[in-house]
Formats: C-alpha cells, structure tokens, sequence
C-alpha cells in the first residue's frame, strides 16, 4: 500500500497499523476515534461516474459493483469496496455501501436540525460503534468535544424547544428531546476546527451508549453538492 493519507495529530483519534488493530484497539483516555489510514488504489472516480443512479441514496451490493463495465483501474476501486464489505462482514457488522448522489432535502425538523449534514452523535442500544470511510466524493468531518456544546442546551434553543414540547425542563421532556434526536446535535462553538476523515481511510468511532468509556465522537456528513457523488461505507 502507498504511504497513507493525513490523519490530524489530535488527542481525540488514535491511528491504528491495520485493520486487526482496528478492531482490537479500545476507546480510553478520551479517544473516541480510531483510525486506520490508507491510500486505496483504483479508479473510484470511474465507479461513481458509471453508477446509473438516481438522486439520493442508493446501497450498493457486490452484484452491482461487479456488472459495472470498469478499466482495471476502475476494478481494483470496486474490489477493495467489495473487499471491505466481506472484510466488516466477517467480523460481524453489517456494513452497506452507499452512493450518495446529493442528499434528497432533509425534512424539517423543528429548532434543531437533525440531519446527517448537521454535527452530531450516533447513539447505540448496545455496545456499538460506527465505522466508516468515503471512498470518493468530500469526506465527513469530525469535531472534539470540547469545540462543540450540544444545541439542546443553547438557552434560546431550549427555550424555543420547551415552548415546543409545551412542557417543563423535567424527564418528560428530556424523553422527548431524546424522541426526536435533538439532544444528538451539537453546535460547534467559536474557533472550532473540525477535522477531516479524509478519502481511503477506515475509521471506527465511538458512539453514545451506555457504559462508554469516552464521550461519543461527533462527526457530520458534507453538505451535497449537486452533480457530484459520493462512494462510502457505513456500518
Ligand atoms: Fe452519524
């Protein structure tokens, strides 16, 4: 493999040697992503151009990134896709990819977006993490911690979501913030920087679930740009 692409040096993320560390490597001392950086060969680009897709979201399986007519170049892109399919698989996740060809408008949500584009948490019943790598097209980003403060508890945000729920600030309405993911978005807050995943690289990052060890990784898809897809794994 070529040498890898740029991983920030921060005291959130911890780069891993391979994929087995990947998987073996444990969220403490407050690192709540870890990351195995790879500089992937192949033509993604090719692929993408040459998924017939509509707008939107379309999962892709291993049969219709085989029939695609690919240079070899295009062919080693869709393989390595395919081989870290069969790679998170083996391993018990259930990993789909995705060619995202803009994002169809988010639905309205209220005070709080509660998008995929806007900064926030995944949350997890069980122990669980979220693994993810672009393969072409922007990548997503990442926030610390301590540059983000969730939206629920931006006073006028709450005062206008507690107007919302037409209840006090009790365990009803932290239900109900729950009910409707608002209490998973963050704001960043001034001077923030946000950290790239980059393009290759195998992330697998810490979600918000009960007994975690560190706080969960806030991270946001890029906002669309029309015309232009983006080849991913998500699991
Ligand atoms: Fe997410």
């Amino acid at each position: 493999m070529p040498a890898s692409s740029f991983v920030p040096n921060h005291p959130r993320i911890h780069v891993t040697g391979g994929f087995d560390e990947l998987v073996t490597a444990r969220f403490a001392d407050g690192v709540n992503a870890l990351c195995w950086p790879r500089m992937l060969e192949g033509d993604f680009a090719e692929v993408a151009a040459k998924l017939d897709v509509g707008p939107g979201i379309t999962h892709l399986t291993e049969g219709m990134l085989r029939a695609l007519p690919l240079s070899p170049a295009g062919f080693r892109a869709a393989a390595v896709m395919i081989e870290d399919l069969q790679r998170l698989e083996a391993h018990g996740l259930q990993p789909t990819l995705d060619c995202i060809n803009g994002y169809v408008q988010p639905e309205e949500t209220g005070p709080v977006r509660t998008d995929v584009c806007s900064w926030h948490a995944d949350s997890a019943t069980c122990e669980a993490d979220t693994w993810l790598c672009t393969y072409f097209g922007a990548s997503s980003e990442g926030l610390s911690n301590e540059d983000a403060v969730r939206r629920v508890d931006v006073p006028g945000t709450r005062a206008k979501l507690l107007n919302l729920s037409g209840g006090d600030d009790d365990e009803g309405f932290h239900e109900w913030l729950g009910d409707h993911h608002y209490d998973l978005h963050y704001e960043p807050l001034l001077g923030a920087k946000p950290y790239s995943f980059g393009v290759g690289n195998l992330w697998r990052v810490a979600t918000l679930h009960e007994g975690c060890a560190v706080p969960p990784c806030i991270h946001r898809a890029p906002d669309p740009v029309p015309g232009q897809k983006r080849l991913l794994l998500i699991a």
